[in-house]
């Protein structure tokens, strides 16, 4: 059956010095954890990151890449820059990309496609804003964004997918979408995956549920029977409470 996946994604936050604190301190309170564990840091630090998670429970993941291989983009980061770092998967479609930069459906899945056909792990993003949610269109655009995120995915591929439904109303606000609400989506979602990939493909995919995840509500997310773990922001920030996260129950 599916395992719980818990991820930490630190976003725009730490130096060098503090994300070295942070890892290290995780690879003490994780070391007897059950579950599988990710933290994704700035580019900056991953090659620090990866250093003190290397041989450990713990998965070195980047928050982005670029769409192409390699060659004159300016500022951007390729697969090949994060292999060599040993980058093992890289979150792609987070709605930070989405809403900030305008990053759409179609460059999301060259992204995929590409870190895919590279041998990465993808955590690919999916989600509504609240106004989609209040239209009564949250399923609508959960259903589009997995469905052209995952143009042109192989079924063989697939296992190397796991999504993440982040409301994008419930991110770093504080407003947790309740369980019920939550595995509706991710049951809604599982069912996309059945209907593109089969039922054997649907039942094994691990979909983690992100927005405003804590200690103290990660334990009724995880009952659901179809949230799989965690993709967790502010909350990844400070071991303590990532590490109560990631043993949840
Ligand atoms: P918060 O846990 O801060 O709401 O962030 C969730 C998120 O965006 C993880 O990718």
């Amino acid at each position: 059956m599916r395992n719980y996946y818990i991820a930490g994604n630190w976003k725009m936050h730490k130096t060098r010095a503090e994300a070295a604190e942070l890892a290290k301190a995780l690879v003490a309170e994780l070391k007897d954890g059950k579950h599988k564990y990710l933290v994704a840091p700035s580019f900056t630090s991953l090659e620090t990151v990866g250093a003190i998670v290397k041989g450990t429970n713990i998965r070195l993941g980047a928050q982005n890449m670029a769409a192409e291989e390699q060659g004159a983009h300016t500022g951007e980061v390729s697969v090949l820059q994060l292999k060599d770092l040993e980058v093992r998967t890289v979150i792609l479609g987070h709605s930070e990309r989405r809403h900030i930069y305008k990053e759409d459906d179609a460059l999301i899945n060259k992204k995929v496609q590409l870190a895919l056909r590279h041998g990465l792990e993808v955590i690919l993003c999916i989600g509504e804003l609240l106004e989609e949610r209040e239209a009564g269109r949250a399923e609508t655009v959960c259903e589009t964004q997995t469905v052209k995120g995952l143009e042109g995915v192989s079924a063989a591929d697939l296992s190397r997918v796991v999504l993440a439904y982040e409301p994008v109303w419930a991110i770093g606000t504080g407003k947790t979408a309740t369980p019920e609400d939550a595995d509706a989506i991710h049951a809604y979602v599982r069912k996309v995956i059945e209907r593109l990939y089969g039922a054997g493909a649907a039942s094994q995919i691990v979909i983690q549920y992100g927005g405003s995840v804590k200690p103290d509500n990660a334990a009724q997310l995880m009952a659901k029977e179809n949230i799989d773990g965690a993709l967790v922001g502010g909350a990844a920030l400070k071991a303590g409470t990532f590490a109560s996260i990631a043993k949840f129950g």
